[in-house]
């Protein structure tokens, strides 16, 4: 169940964390980080179960991607806990927590654009190369992106935006995490592309049965897809419920998700047509 939306907290119930812990989900507690001495996460908790996407929204600033990176290892917490199917892994670099199956796929998507399609995906599977099942791996991670396929020998850097981020999600999966974290995977792309990305995201969850943490500026992408929502602001998680709780709640509408496609009338069009992405139905985006 959902928690309400105006709990200014990312946490479920004690039942439902545990039951995150043993299904082999992400748990975010009370995490805290900082670049120097400057502090941008004060006490950010939430959960991501297997089969459920979480959407971070919020401004600019807010630390969405501050703190995936701190749950990816890449920034070291100053505080707070972070674990993987109940393992702690907040003490962790982010190659030991990438072999503990969280897979991080950044901002700007960075390919390696002078190396093919076909060698990025190797690059991604190296982590798992003693492990066999390459193949395996490679053709689950293609029937995703079926455009990849036909671009497998092109080298990364000849690939559209759109294209580049299929190749940073299908590289990742390489590495087959049970958790995968993204951010602003529709950035700068054409409203068509967002709906193949969100696409692609919904199949993660559902086929596949991943959990998946996505930090989104484009609120009508996020509320789309999402199962629950946590907004961010200034470090913290100030709001948090499904799509159509928060779509609904003006007080959090009006303080964090005001103006262009995330007006009121455009998130509850979203959260009625159900919150399954459909193909075309992004199609008013902005770009
Ligand atoms: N490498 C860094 N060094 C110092 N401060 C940083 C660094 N990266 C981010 N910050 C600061 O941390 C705060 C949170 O930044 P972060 O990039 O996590 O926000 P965000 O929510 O991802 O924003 P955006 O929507 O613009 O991507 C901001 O105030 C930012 O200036
Ligand atoms: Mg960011």
């Amino acid at each position: 169940m959902n928690a309400p939306a105006s709990k200014p907290h990312g946490t479920a119930p004690e039942s439902a964390l545990a039951e995150v812990d043993r299904s082999g989900g992400l748990r975010v507690e009370s995490l805290h980080a900082a670049y120097g001495r400057l502090e941008v996460l004060h006490g950010v908790s939430l959960t991501v179960a297997p089969g459920e996407i979480v959407a971070a929204v919020g401004a600019n600033g807010a630390g969405k991607s501050t703190l995936l990176r701190t749950v990816s290892g890449l920034l070291r917490a100053t505080s707070g806990t972070v674990t993987l199917g109940g393992t702690d892994v907040t003490a962790l670099g982010a190659e030991r927590i990438a072999a503990q199956g969280l897979a991080h796929v950044p901002e700007n998507r960075l390919v390696f654009p002078s190396l093919t399609v076909e060698d990025n995906l190797a690059l991604g599977g190296w982590t798992r190369r003693r492990d066999g099942g390459y193949a395996v791996r490679r053709t689950a991670a293609l029937e995703l992106f079926p455009r990849l396929r036909d671009r497998i020998a092109l080298p990364a850097g000849a690939l559209s935006g759109g294209e580049q981020q299929m190749l940073a999600m299908a590289r990742a999966l390489m590495a087959e995490p049970k958790v995968i974290i993204l951010d602003e995977p529709s950035l700068g792309l054409a409203p068509k592309v967002v709906g193949e990305i969100v696409a692609a995201l919904a199949a993660l969850r559902d086929d596949r049965g991943l959990a998946v943490l996505l930090v989104e500026q484009n609120v009508r992408a996020a509320f789309l897809v999402a199962d629950r929502v946590v907004v961010m602001d200034r470090g913290r998680v100030v709001a948090h419920g499904s799509p159509a709780e928060l779509a609904r709640d003006d007080r959090v509408r009006r303080a964090y998700l005001g103006g262009g496609t995330a007006s009121s009338s455009a998130l509850l069009e979203v959260v009625d047509e159900g919150a399954r992405p459909r193909g075309g139905t992004t199609q008013q985006e902005e770009a």
